[in-house]
């Protein structure tokens, strides 16, 4: 999983191709390279590291010429190194190519290609495409027959980026199941793995559908199928996103921009278009079982989500990690199973595996997703965005709060539909539903110092559990990874009540265990379950009602949240888990828009 880039135009591309790197740079930052054109020369820069390490030490943004390619690369196949970076070149170094994806079958291209007596380099599986574009080149096809038809030969996805010596004013590429964009310019045209590298030089976008290639120059494109070479026509978007949205705005980190942005992108995810979400609701409602699919955050929001549909709605669903779909349930669906995937990117490897095993089994595929244009939103029978806006942190925050504010709209919706439940219950959770930015509002302005005083208590702590019951498991869950992601500090969360069979034996004095207490029907046996770590010497942290003094005085640390209807919780609950995780990485030390080992889009199975 890593970022492509490309621009062809009238200026430098290299320091163009840099500032679109370093906002590619969560799609993976371990190694990052520029190619570029000039003087009938192919230069190449790339080495492992960061992206502003690279440039300082060896200038990528010097490279000269006016069209070029560019990379920032999450490893897959072979350490980050600098042999392993992208671009890779062909034999004759004039072929140059940066690709995001994986190519299933290049063990045995590279073999073919060895016998045919091409130096292969590198350990990736990318290297294979130059050199097999050459091998075309050698038998007497055009560059471009020889792209298409060395793109033919691979299995697995990519988005493509290709520049060739001879041809110095062309950018080749191609999509097949990874996201790629064509940025529309005066006087030049751009490529990218997503809209925010595009965004510093325009707003006009072409989204390249898959199977989609095309011939990119400074003055236009051309797009085409792979499969046959028929010509196609692909609207032009003006994308409204401002440039600073994707900056920092003031904060340290893009977590803590993002964290705090929540009341916006709250406002805005009540604002998705209705007829979606009632398309959605009836689909739903059509399903004899229904499935909540996702990965990561997400699928904690499809926890959520599984409370929300049964309590508002009556309406059973199973929440399921993505990459154990089709292990665990793949024998049992078919035409009378629904799925509701949960995306952010909608690019997740493991969520599209599972529907396309799905879609082939004929079960309705819906989505909720954050992006424009993604893979999720063209497999999908319906789909709905979230509207939350870029998330640059690799952690998710305002992306989670969102997709349960769109779920519980969904849950809503349903509820009316099926009208099992009263009236003015409805009412009472549509008035909620519309406080929320408000009261997440509250929340931000307390959370954040108390969070950090937590955070001291806990930063040497060995490990830190997790418990809610109910809806508040979901926010447990998602407690959990948040803390753990970005404190790497082992967390463990489970429903409450399951404590008691077996994780209680770890507790021991001092042991900090936080719960989730809202004040909903679980706050007795909750109560309970506290007793019991307490007597066990654990140090209690409670994340309960402000007005809950009973709850206050039994807990070693309370933090106390406005009152708001207990389904919508998972919201309001998880932003101090939000800010504890936060502090805890920055008091350790850590950079909390870049966990290690992690990557925003997990676009790899
Ligand atoms: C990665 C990210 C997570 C994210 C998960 C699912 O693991 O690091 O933050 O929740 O992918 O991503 P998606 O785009 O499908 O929501």
């Amino acid at each position: 999983m890593c970022g492509i880039a490309g621009y062809v135009g009238g200026a430098e591309a290299a320091p163009i191709l840099v500032r679109s790197l370093k906002r590619l740079e969560y799609r993976g930052y371990d190694s990052a390279g520029v190619a570029t054109i000039h003087n009938k020369q192919v230069f190449v820069c790339k080495d492992a590291g960061k992206i502003d390490e690279i440039n300082k030490s060896l200038g990528l943004e010097r490279l000269p010429g006016c069209v070029g390619i560019a990379h920032t690369r999450w490893a897959t196949h072979g350490a980050p190194s600098k042999v392993n970076a992208h671009p890779h070149l062909d034999c004759t170094g004039r072929i140059a190519v940066v690709h995001n994806g994986v190519i299933e079958n290049f063990l045995l291209l590279r073999k073919e290609l060895i016998d045919q007596n091409h130096n292969i380099v590198s350990k990736t599986d990318t290297e294979v495409v130059p050199h097999l574009i050459e091998e075309h080149i050698k038998r007497g096809l055009s560059f471009e027959e020889a792209f298409v038809q060395a793109l033919k030969r691979l299995e697995g996805s990519y988005a493509l980026a290709v520049i060739f010596l001879d041809q110095p004013d062309t950018i080749y590429v191609a999509r097949k199941e990874a996201p790629l964009i064509i940025g529309v310019g005066e006087g030049f045209n751009m490529v990218a793995s997503d809209m925010t590298a595009l965004l510093d030089m325009t707003r006009d976008m072409v989204f390249l559908h898959d199977g989609d290639a095309a011939v990119v120059k400074a003055d236009g494109y051309r797009i085409f199928r792979l499969s046959d070479g028929t010509q196609v026509e692909r609207m032009v978007r003006r994308v409204e996103l401002t440039i600073e949205m994707a900056e920092k705005q003031g904060h340290p980190h893009y977590m803590l921009k993002e964290i705090f942005e929540q009341p916006t992108a709250l406002r805005d995810s009540l604002r998705i278009q209705r007829e979606y979400v009632d398309l959605l609701a009836e689909l739903l409602d059509k399903g004899r079982v229904i499935f909540l699919l996702g990965a990561g955050t997400s699928h904690n929001a499809c926890v959520a989500g599984s409370y929300l549909f049964s309590a508002l709605a009556r309406l059973p669903s199973y929440p399921v990690i993505a990459s154990e779909f089709v292990a665990n349930y793949g024998g049992a669906v078919g035409s009378d199973t629904v799925i509701l995937a949960v995306s952010q990117s909608g690019e997740t490897a493991d969520v599209l595996n599972a529907l396309e095993y799905a879609r082939m089994r004929a079960c309705t595929i819906l989505g909720l997703t954050n992006t424009v244009g993604s893979t999720l939103t063209r497999v999908s029978r319906a789909y709905v965005l979230q509207n939350s806006g870029p998330e640059i942190g690799v952690a998710a925050t305002k992306t989670f709060t969102s997709q349960v504010l769109v779920l519980a709209q969904i849950a809503l919706r349903l509820a009316r539909l099926r009208g099992k439940i009263a009236q003015y219950e409805m009412d009472e959770f549509r008035q909620e539903l519309l406080k929320i930015p408000n009261e997440v509002e509250k929340v931000l302005t307390t959370a954040s110092v108390k969070m950090r005083a937590l955070a001291e208590i806990l930063v040497e702590k060995p490990f830190i559990f997790m418990l809610g019951r109910g809806v508040s498991t979901s926010t447990a869950y998602e407690g959990r990874l948040k803390v753990m992601e970005l404190s790497y500090i082992p967390c463990v969360a489970y429903p409450s009540g399951e404590s008691k069979h077996g994780p209680i034996s770890v507790i021991e004095s001092g042991v900090p265990v936080i719960f989730v207490v809202p004040p909903d029907e679980f706050r007795k046996p909750n109560i309970g379950n506290i007793m019991e770590m307490k007597a066990r010497g654990a140090y209690v942290i409670v994340f309960g009602d402000e007005k809950d003094d009973e709850l206050r005085s039994i807990a070693d640390f309370y933090y106390g949240l406005p009152r708001t209807h207990p389904l919508l919780t998972p919201i309001t609950y998880s932003i101090p888990f939000q800010l504890l995780a936060y502090h805890l990485s920055v008091l350790k030390g850590y950079d909390p828009d870049k966990p290690r080992n992690l990557a925003k889009s997990v676009t790899v199975p």
